[in-house]
């Protein structure tokens, strides 16, 4: 026994950033971004608190799955850090939400969803009986440099969540992590202590290697789904949907192609919203789900990657 998912939910920042926006005050262009991405346009968190959108998420989820905040006996929220470092965002989601259960933050950049469901996978197998929500969310627009055009034009904002309760709908799943500080990496301020204030101080934005995590996450891709199917028993061709980790329109194409299988199994949603790291799969999740396009026995793969460098990939039969 594993879970199933009963409830999903998104939140999204009102402010919508296109890439002529961006053109603005960066020397970049609609075309560039759209042909090298495929990204349109990002949600950025203006008037929103990191909480907020977890929070919008988490409540849509928890009303999708028709089980209130007190039922809950776990919050994992995947991300790269709330508007605190303590508390964690998912302790102020609990009291926010009225739960009383234990909570904590995640960190497995953009694979935090799949690292989440990895996690909730375990406590399930200690007690079947549970409902546990998975609250990814991740406000990208407060950790890029928006003086860097590589960069700065392929993120957004964004929170996705699932409620999850005991059954058999998790067929298989993989984690992996090879760390790697070069492809892609977040500084932590480093504080004011007066015995270290002479070290050089890096700016806390992301700085990474673009070719080399694209060769990575194509790779990532075309491995961990070719693991995970196979350890569910079924062939790639009989998956329904796959939703990958919505970072780059071209990764996913060099994917399918090296997969050798159809570029429209993989559903692309990364056009309005830039990459949202951890948010990224849920939020398709649950506008597939809200859409009715998961019927009982839908066969769903899910495949992350992102800073570590860590990928997650599962296989879900919708039940
Ligand atoms: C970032 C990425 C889009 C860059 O694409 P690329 O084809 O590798 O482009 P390059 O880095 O080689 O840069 C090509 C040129 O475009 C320029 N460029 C970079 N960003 C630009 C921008 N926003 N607008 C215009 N030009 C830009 C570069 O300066 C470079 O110019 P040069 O040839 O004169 O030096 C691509 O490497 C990528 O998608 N990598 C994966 C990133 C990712 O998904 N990260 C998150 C993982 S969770």
């Amino acid at each position: 026994m594993s879970f199933t998912i009963i409830g999903t939910g998104a939140g999204l920042p009102k402010t919508i950033q296109t890439n002529q926006d961006l053109a603005q005050f960066l020397d970049t262009s609609n075309d560039w971004i759209v042909t090298r991405t495929g990204i349109e346009a990002r949600h950025i968190c203006v008037t929103e608190s990191i909480l907020d959108i977890a929070l919008e998420a988490s409540v849509n989820a928890l009303e999708n799955a028709k089980i209130k905040a007190q039922e809950l006996d776990l919050i994992i929220c995947p991300t790269l850090g709330g508007d605190t470092v303590t508390p964690s965002l998912a302790c102020l989601i609990q009291d926010q939400l009225g739960a009383t259960c234990p909570s904590f933050d995640l960190n497995a950049a953009c694979s935090g969803f799949v690292y989440g469901l990895d996690v909730a996978d375990a406590y399930f197998s200690r007690n079947n009986d549970m409902k546990i929500l998975v609250i990814a969310v991740d406000a990208m627009s407060k950790l890029i440099d928006w003086q860097d055009r590589a960069t700065a034009v392929l993120f957004g904002d964004g929170a996705g969540a699932a409620v999850l309760a005991g059954g058999n709908s998790l067929k298989a799943i993989q984690l992996t992590a090879v760390g790697n500080q070069h492809a892609l990496s977040i500084p932590w301020p480093k504080g004011n202590h007066p015995l270290t204030k002479n070290r050089s101080k890096p700016e806390p934005y992301l700085l990474m290697d673009g070719p080399e995590v694209y060769r990575f996450a194509v790779a990532a891709i075309c491995n961990d789904l070719r693991a995970v199917t196979k350890a569910a028993g079924i062939e790639l061709a009989d998956v329904d949907y796959i939703i990958p980790h919505q970072a780059n329109l071209r990764i996913i194409e060099g994917a399918a192609k090296r997969l050798k299988i159809p570029l429209d199994k993989f559903v692309m949603r990364v056009n309005g919203c830039g990459n949202t790291s951890a948010a990224s799969i849920p939020l398709v999740l649950d506008e597939l789900n809200r859409n009715g396009q998961f019927k009982s026995g839908t066969r769903i793969a899910l495949t992350a990657f992102g800073g570590g460098l860590t990928t997650g990939a599962c296989v879900i039969e919708w039940a």
